[in-house]
């Protein structure tokens, strides 16, 4: 986070400090994957979970939640900085009940993609049943405020999006019906379409304020230089990384392409590949130490069931480490990443 990027932060938390105590927005909704998955998957039958330890051993009640982290994630933090006092909840979880979800509420469950048929591989819950799950949500608040302040809030809140790296890590790389029917480049192509639908389904439900995350260099994930580098590699593997920079400019020219046909809508896609790129490549710079191997086990694949309390190796403090377990960053990062957000989201919240 450069110099702009901290004067925004010091602004924005003065900013919910003055509003006395009242967030700078009405709610936060979140969608996607195990980026943003904050126990969804907890309630539904999956093997991708990680409501077990250590998940959650560095969060502030230091109990796995089902967040694929040490600690919390990029979009916790950002709900501290727009001056929530609590997290947007898992929908399918009991916390998601009353006028708690007024403030918003988490639909995301690990395994989703923007392909649908990457969360059904997974037994993961898709992006449209999470759009059908918004649709009840908005007719609770409808229930619980009326037609018009429930407006008001669609309208207000700030919507995230993270989706796009399951297509890829979970199933186009390793699919061979995929494959041989779609280069890298076309499977993007398809990725698009749903995510036009999608966004043109949200914004017909009234929302006005959407944040969709790039991917990330998918390429230097711990478990992808394991899986699809070179043996006895270390380096990041190019041929991933390329795909995710031609799937991020799609992405970007797609999201431009949706604000010229939707008035009133704001969109930013928030660039994850460079911050999570510049850790990688310069980890002293932001105070890490290892960047190659993840914190949990050997930190070479263990994600999920295999990152477990008996996992041989598990660091024991992470905060000098890009990456909490094979796919997925530390609380650390997650803390760099969410100024970077915040930076580049500014727009989405004046
Ligand atoms: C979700 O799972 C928790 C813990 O297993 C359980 O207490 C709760 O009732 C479940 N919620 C729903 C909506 O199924
Ligand atoms: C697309 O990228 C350009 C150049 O980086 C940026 O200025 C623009 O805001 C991006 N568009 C969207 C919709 O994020
Ligand atoms: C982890 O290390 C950091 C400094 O690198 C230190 O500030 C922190 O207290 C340590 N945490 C634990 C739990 O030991």
């Amino acid at each position: 986070m450069g110099f702009m990027g901290l004067f925004i932060l010091t602004f924005v938390v003065g900013c919910s400090l003055m509003a006395n105590g009242q967030p700078l927005v009405p709610a936060m909704i979140i969608f996607g994957d195990s980026i943003v998955d904050v126990g969804n998957n907890n309630n539904i039958s999956t093997l991708i979970k990680a409501n077990f330890p250590p998940y959650g051993r560095d969060f502030v009640t230091h109990r796995p939640t089902g967040r694929f982290c040490n600690g919390k994630l990029a979009t916790d933090f950002t709900a501290e900085y727009l001056g929530f006092t609590s997290y947007p909840p898992a929908y399918l979880s009991q916390e998601a009940s009353g006028n708690r979800i007024l403030t918003g509420v988490n639909f995301a469950s690990a395994a989703c993609g923007l392909y649908d048929r990457t969360a059904q591989l997974y037994g993961a819950i898709p992006l449209t049943q999470q759009l059908n799950y918004y649709k009840d949500y908005q007719n609770k608040v409808v229930n619980m405020v009326g037609r018009e302040q429930a407006n008001t809030i669609f309208s207000g809140a700030v919507h995230l999006l993270s989706a796009g790296s399951s297509d890829f890590i979970q199933n186009y790389y390793f699919n061979p019906i995929l494959n041989r029917i779609y280069s890298p480049d076309r499977f993007s192509e398809l990725l698009m379409k749903s995510y036009s639908t999608f966004v043109q389904s949200l914004y017909e439900r009234g929302v006005r304020r959407l944040g969709v995350t790039s991917l990330p260099p998918t390429g230097c994930l711990p478990a992808a230089i394991t899986l699809f580098g070179e043996a006895g590699s270390n380096q990041c593997v190019a041929r991933l990384n390329q795909d995710a920079i031609s799937f991020n400019n799609k992405l970007n020219t797609t999201s431009q392409n949706l604000l010229n046909k939707l008035p009133g809508l704001k969109l930013v896609v928030f660039d994850i590949y460079n911050p999570l790129m510049n850790m990688i490549t310069s980890p002293s710079e932001s105070g890490f130490f290892e960047a190659r191997k993840a914190c949990c086990g050997t930190g070479t694949v263990e994600t999920s069931l295999l990152c477990n309390a008996r996992s041989i190796g598990t660091c024991s403090n992470a905060t000098e480490y890009v990456f909490w377990d094979g796919f997925h960053p530390s609380e650390a990062a997650n803390k760099v990443l969410a100024g970077d957000l915040l930076e580049q989201g500014f727009d989405l919240i004046s």
